[in-house]
């Protein structure tokens, strides 16, 4: 394979940029023509295309965001959408695509490798750790560890006034990162949508920990739930210590990856390379049991993500 590309597609992660430094210098290693395509599949399907050299990608391995920027793409789910976009791909000789991010832009790649026959290797880059195949997405470390700085700071102040902070962090319907930044940063109680929760339970539970001498209460909300400002009316109706909602927001999106994220980003973008140059295409590549692994990306996309249960109940074993 000589030619080849890459695109950033969906929500951007912390680490999308080392990724992308990890792609264009693994490619050029094995003698490719490494192109960028800019905004993901919209750029695609409008012809965005860049050539990518050794020094596009100097000095970005620590950048938030993401260089070739990104874009959710309705049109890439209709088929003029898709014929558009190998039509791009035809015009510069493109014999292979990486795609750096989520579930709905492993969609896509899929729909091109399936339908259009063009090898294409999924990187898996999202805060949200949404994906069943891999144990960690590109971003997930990073947004963790924002959340944890932001929760540090919010518990001086919520202590200082013996309160109830309630804290809304993203993960769209999966739970994980409320389970890691609750944990983490030592909240008493956490909420996710792959468990329903009672309400009079948590008041119950804020009760116990006040008896038991804490002076406030950190709840961590995933925004798959409710929003922070409604779940906390609803506490707040029904206790009398004085409840106050955070909604952490695109912050967690943002920001230097860490070194986990930059790990991850240097192996998936080297392994998706040696994927391309063996002639493999039509795969995703992820890490389990803490080695680099690529699967079929139809497989990949069909798995449903198990919650882990038992990270769950470790919270509700030290928390109080
Ligand atoms: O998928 C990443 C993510 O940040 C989700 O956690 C969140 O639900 C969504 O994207 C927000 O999307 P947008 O940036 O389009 O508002």
């Amino acid at each position: 394979m000589k030619k080849i590309a890459l695109l950033t597609s969906g929500g951007d992660a912390p680490g999308m940029n080392a990724a992308i430094r990890a792609v264009v210098r693994s490619g050029i290693y094995y003698g490719m023509e490494v192109f960028g395509i800019e905004r993901g599949y919209a750029g695609l399907i409008e012809g965005n295309v860049i050539p990518m050299e050794m020094r596009s990608v100097s000095n970005i391995v620590q950048c938030g965001g993401t260089k070739l920027r990104s874009a959710r793409c309705m049109e890439m789910l209709t088929v003029e959408g898709q014929k558009k976009a190998v039509d791009t791909l035809e015009k510069y000789g493109i014999e292979g695509l990486v795609v750096i991010g989520g579930d709905g832009s492993f969609r896509g790649a899929e729909v091109l490798s399936r339908d259009y026959g063009v090898p294409t290797i999924g990187i898996p880059g999202t805060i949200d750790n949404d994906l069943a195949y891999t144990d960690y997405t590109l971003g997930f470390d990073t947004a963790v560890n924002t959340c944890l700085d932001i929760i540090n700071k919010l518990r001086d102040t919520m202590t200082s006034h013996e309160r109830v902070s309630v804290v809304e962090v993203m993960g769209r319907r999966c739970g994980d990162i409320a389970l890691y930044s609750g944990i983490a940063s030592g909240a008493e109680i956490i909420v996710v949508p792959e468990i329903a929760f009672d309400m009079n339970e948590i008041i119950a539970k804020i009760n116990r920990s006040r008896a038991h001498g804490k002076h406030s209460t950190l709840i961590v909300v995933a925004e798959g739930v409710m929003g922070a400002e409604e779940f906390a009316k609803r506490l707040q109706a029904g206790t009398e210590h004085d409840v106050r909602p955070t909604c952490i927001g695109h912050v967690q999106r943002g920001g230097s990856p860490s070194m986990s994220d930059r790990m991850l980003a240097a192996q998936f973008g080297n392994k998706a390379i040696r994927l391309l140059n063996d002639g493999v295409g039509n795969r995703v590549v992820g890490i389990r049991d803490n080695k680099i692994i690529d699967m079929d990306i139809i497989e990949a996309v069909s798995m449903k993500k198990e919650f882990n249960y038992e990270l769950y109940e470790t919270l509700q074993m030290i928390s109080m």
